[in-house]
């Protein structure tokens, strides 16, 4: 392998670890869907504080537990919210919710928050072993369906046995090649989601000028018949890159919460200045200049 800046990297054997995988060739952007969730967390007296984990079930449900802090007290974490990357405009009203639920069920103001993603595959299994079938020395670990502190640590005994050359009991079940089912309703909805962003998600802009828009927020505008998203800062500075995910094409959508661009069809992540914040592309957004 070349890297992008040094020297050559020589390995029998390598492993795509890189949440969604960067190489396209197993299709596992395909097999599964990015969703996003949210955490924020306060400060707690210890006599206060819950004495499990919990967490719920269904749409709002909630994630509750706790963690030691730097200073020797304990940080309440609430976790929740999740939604498909890419699928929702008011990012930031799901951190408030979280927030509101940490104030007024515990008393507890807010101190920190945090979101990430992870891919979900349809059948809820990770897919941890050979990257395809005529792959026999790259292997890949995804699709870990937000159980990542767990799954990742099956994906590091599998791999390496099948590396080492030993049999592993669980190898099967989690093949990364195995035969995804392509007619759930998870999968289905995802193939209508991409579908439908690919060709609807060309429009949207269409008739709105870089001039609209607003110091701290993005949007996707039209300049010289190019779809662009745009960025104005702060200061009142535009930051303007191109709409088309160098993915597989679709268009990117704003992320308020956390001053983003997201691609809605396998959740490549972009800053507000294209630069690349997560896969599966490899690509940043191309810059724009607009006058
Ligand atoms: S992440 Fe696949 S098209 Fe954007």
């Amino acid at each position: 392998m070349i890297t992008q800046n040094g020297p050559t990297v020589i390995a029998q054997d390598v492993v795509i670890a890189t949440n969604p995988s960067i190489l396209d060739i197993g299709l596992f952007f395909a097999k599964s869907y990015p969703q996003r969730s949210y955490l924020v967390g306060g400060h707690i007296d210890a006599n206060r504080a819950p004495q499990g984990m919990y967490i719920g079930v269904g749409e709002g449900y909630r994630s509750i537990r706790t963690t030691p802090s730097d200073d020797g007290g304990l940080l309440l974490l609430v976790g929740g919210e999740g939604h498909k990357v890419g699928q929702d405009d008011a990012t930031d009203e799901r951190y408030q919710r979280l927030e509101d639920f940490l104030r007024d069920h515990f008393g507890v103001e807010p101190a920190y928050r945090w979101s990430s993603q992870d891919y979900k595959s349809f059948d809820k299994l990770p897919y941890i072993g050979k990257l395809t079938l005529t792959h026999q020395h790259t292997y890949v670990a995804t699709g870990f369906s937000l159980w990542g502190m767990t799954k990742s640590v099956i994906a590091g005994m599998v791999l390496s046995d099948a590396i080492l050359g030993r049999k592993n009991p669980w190898a099967d079940l989690y093949d990364a090649t195995r035969p995804t089912p392509l007619v759930t309703k998870a999968s289905v909805q995802q193939n209508l989601d991409v579908g439908s962003h690919w060709v609807g998600d060309r429009f949207k802009g269409l008739f709105d000028s870089t001039d609209s828009v607003n110091s701290g927020d993005g949007k996707l505008v039209t300049h010289k018949g190019a779809q662009v998203a745009a960025y104005r800062d702060d200061n009142g500075q535009l930051h303007a890159v191109s709409a088309v995910c160098p993915h597989l094409g679709c268009i990117v959508a704003w992320n308020q919460a956390e001053k983003s661009w997201d691609c809605p069809c396998h959740g490549s992540r972009f800053s507000c200045n294209g630069k690349i914040l997560h896969g599966p592309t490899v690509k940043p957004l191309e810059q724009k200049v607009c006058h």
